[in-house]
C-alpha cells in the first residue's frame, strides 16, 4: 500500500511538472500574472487601433501563462517605471523587450532568453551612422540600453525621453538628429514614419528575456519550462514572424 501511494505521488509530480501546474505559484493577485510594460515598442508591445496592448510579447506571455494556469494582465507605463514596478513588487514581472544585462541580473530573475537584437540608429534618410554618431544629438528612451550606451560614449549630446513615441516626435521636429534603439523596433518605426532610415551599430548583441520579480522561483521555473518548449517547437519563432 505504501509503495502504491509513493508510486501515485511520484506519478502526480511528473504529470504536474509536465503540465506546469499553477499550484505553488504565488503572484501578486491570485490566478493573475501582472506584468509591467512600456507599449511604445512595436513589434514587441504596442497599442493597436482599438486601444489594446498587442505584439510579440503580449501574445507570447499570454500563451505561456495560459499553460501554467494564470491570466496575463499588462500594466502599461513608461520603460523606467516598468523596470521599477517589477523591482518594488508592483508587478510580477517586467515584459518589455528587456535586454539581459549584468546589472539587471542583480535586480530580476531573468527567464531564458528568446531572441536577440542589436542597437540601431534611426535618422532622416538614414544619414547618421556609427561614424558620425559622436557629432549629432541623440534621442533615447530613459533607462534603456540605448540610453546607457549613448550616455557612456557621448554624454552631453543625449536627450532623454520617457517613451519612444516622444523620441520619434522629437526626431521629426528636428529636436534630435537620431534615435538610438533596438533594431527590430527601429525597423517598425521607419515603416510608420516616412523619410527615416536605419543604420546598424557595432554595440554588442543583446538578448531579450522576461524579468521576473526577484525570488519568485516557482514562477520563474514554470515560465522557463513552457518557454523552453515553445522555443523548441518553433512557436516563439512563428509569433515573432507574425509581427515582424
Ligand atoms: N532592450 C532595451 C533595454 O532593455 C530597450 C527596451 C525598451 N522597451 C520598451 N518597451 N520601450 O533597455
Amino acid at each position: 500500500m505504501k509503495k502504491l501511494i509513493a508510486l501515485m505521488m511520484a506519478l502526480m509530480m511528473v504529470l504536474c511538472a509536465a503540465a506546469a501546474c499553477a499550484d505553488g505559484i504565488k503572484t501578486l493577485e491570485e490566478g493573475k500574472f501582472i506584468y509591467s510594460t512600456s507599449p511604445d515598442f512595436p513589434p514587441f508591445e504596442y497599442i493597436d487601433d482599438d486601444g489594446n496592448i498587442v505584439g510579440i510579447e503580449p501574445e507570447l506571455i499570454a500563451l505561456i501563462c495560459e499553460k501554467i494556469g494564470l491570466a496575463a494582465e499588462p500594466l502599461p507605463m513608461d520603460f523606467e517605471g516598468a523596470l521599477e514596478a517589477a523591482q518594488t513588487g508592483k508587478s510580477d514581472a517586467i515584459v518589455s523587450g528587456v535586454t539581459v544585462t549584468e546589472d539587471r541580473k542583480a535586480i530580476y530573475d531573468f527567464t531564458i532568453p528568446y531572441t536577440t537584437i542589436i542597437q540601431a540608429i534611426v535618422s532622416k534618410n538614414g544619414a547618421v551612422t556609427m561614424d558620425n554618431l559622436g557629432s549629432v544629438v541623440i534621442g533615447v528612451q530613459r533607462g534603456t540600453t540605448g540610453h546607457i550606451y549613448a550616455e557612456d560614449d557621448f554624454g552631453d549630446k543625449v536627450v532623454v525621453y520617457d517613451t519612444y513615441s516622444l523620441a520619434f516626435q522629437a526626431l521629426q521636429n528636428g529636436q534630435v538628429d537620431c534615435v538610438l534603439l533596438d533594431d527590430a523596433v527601429g525597423n517598425a518605426y521607419i515603416k510608420q514614419i516616412p523619410g527615416l532610415g536605419i543604420q546598424p551599430t557595432t554595440y554588442e548583441v543583446e538578448e531579450y528575456a522576461f524579468g521576473i520579480a526577484k525570488g519568485n522561483t516557482a514562477l520563474l521555473d514554470a515560465i522557463n519550462a513552457v518557454l523552453a518548449e515553445l522555443i523548441e517547437d518553433g512557436t516563439v519563432q512563428a509569433i515573432i514572424d507574425k509581427y515582424m
